[in-house]
């Protein structure tokens, strides 16, 4: 960790590293390519900016015939826990999912803010079926509509960064996922 902390001030332990990710996003495509028929038309629908990396691995290690990618970007609004707190959906995606598999990949479930109100909205829109796929789960939210098929870790009650996660934007593109100080934005 020491070089690691040298090179990226703030940084406190790394808490999933670059082998274990590989080796757990190639057990999770394995796992939700068994899950859908062969033939049918699985689309996933990443959350922007977080899902981008996982995302990106998670496509590769399935392998079927048919399968579309497309993103939604959501942000969560308001300070720190304030219940009032509130996420918008920034940009909507042109693909029709109804009566599609429709597959949203988080990078992490925090509140469960974000998931309920993205679930709601794809929920609507009538797809063959809606499943998520989060890569990390704190386990700390309490009225989750929206329970997660697969998750890649539970994860510690820690801000994280690294593999699509950010602080104040900075990190998201370290193969690791690490536990960062709070009040790093701060510094860095
Ligand atoms: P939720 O709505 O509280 O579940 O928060 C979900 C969103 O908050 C995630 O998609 C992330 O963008 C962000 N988030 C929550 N926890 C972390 C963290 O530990 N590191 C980086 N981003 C986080
Ligand atoms: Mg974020």
């Amino acid at each position: 960790m020491s070089g690691v902390a040298a090179r990226y001030p703030g940084l406190t332990r790394i808490v999933f590293s670059e082998a274990e990710i590989t080796a757990r996003v190639a057990d999770l495509g394995r796992q939700i390519d068994a899950f859908y028929p062969l033939e049918e038309e699985l689309l996933m629908v990443g959350l922007l900016k977080g899902a981008f990396v996982f995302l990106s691995d998670l496509a590769r290690a399935i392998s079927r015939p048919s399968l579309k990618v497309d993103f939604l970007v959501a942000a969560l609004y308001g300070e720190g826990t304030d219940p009032s707190r509130e996420v918008r959906l920034l940009y909507d995606m042109e693909t029709p999912i109804e009566g599609r598999h429709v597959l949203l990949v988080e990078d992490i479930i925090d509140s469960g803010k974000t998931l309920n109100r993205i679930g709601d909205e794809l929920g609507r829109r009538s797809p063959r079926s809606l499943e998520v796929c989060a890569f990390l789960h704190k386990q700390l939210a309490t009225d989750l509509r929206y329970e997660p098929r697969w998750v890649g870790f539970d994860a510690p009650a820690d801000w994280l960064v690294g593999y699509g996660l950010d602080l104040g934007e900075r990190y998201r593109h370290l193969p690791f996922i690490a536990a960062i100080a709070p009040g790093s934005e701060r510094g860095l």
